[in-house]
């Protein structure tokens, strides 16, 4: 199974963030675990960006891989473009955050990238990426 792992706008200063949402670790901390629990079960490419351009293209160019696991950051709430492009991806779409958008201020309960998404975890900090790979694993 070969797996993408997709960080939008701000996840690259993950550390720095308000930890009551975020918690500790750095995207590296979490990638490295992500990395541990998938072992031999699937291949993980990473990739995060600040701009919504080069997130779109990133998926359009990866529309091969079995699933994609996705925190689009602000832009959740925000992209149509990249719910589009996550329309063309044929594998299961999970999308996951920290916090729980649900319980934030109201911008955050728009959520342009759920209606394309197999399953959501999130308002678990960095649990809910551990949660979101074993689900893929599992299958
Ligand atoms: C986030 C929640 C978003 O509202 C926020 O803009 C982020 C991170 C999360 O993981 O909790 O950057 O996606």
């Amino acid at each position: 199974m070969k797996i993408l792992i997709i960080n939008g706008p701000n996840l690259n200063m993950l550390g720095k963030r308000d930890k009551k949402y975020y918690g500790q670790l750095t995207l590296k901390d979490i990638n490295k675990e992500l990395k541990k629990r998938a072992s031999k079960k699937a291949k993980l490419k990473f990739y995060q960006s600040n701009s919504e351009g080069e997130l779109v293209t990133f998926i359009q160019r990866h529309l091969n891989y079995d699933a994609i696991i996705i925190n689009g950051g602000a832009y959740t709430h925000t992209s149509i473009a990249i719910h589009d492009a996550l329309e063309l991806f044929k594998g299961k779409i999970i999308e996951v955050h920290l916090s729980n958008i649900l319980e934030r201020e109201d911008f955050r309960k728009i959520d342009y990238i759920k209606s394309v998404a197999t399953k959501i975890f999130m308002g678990k900090k960095e649990e809910s990426y551990y949660e979101a790979i074993s689900y893929l694993l599992k299958q």
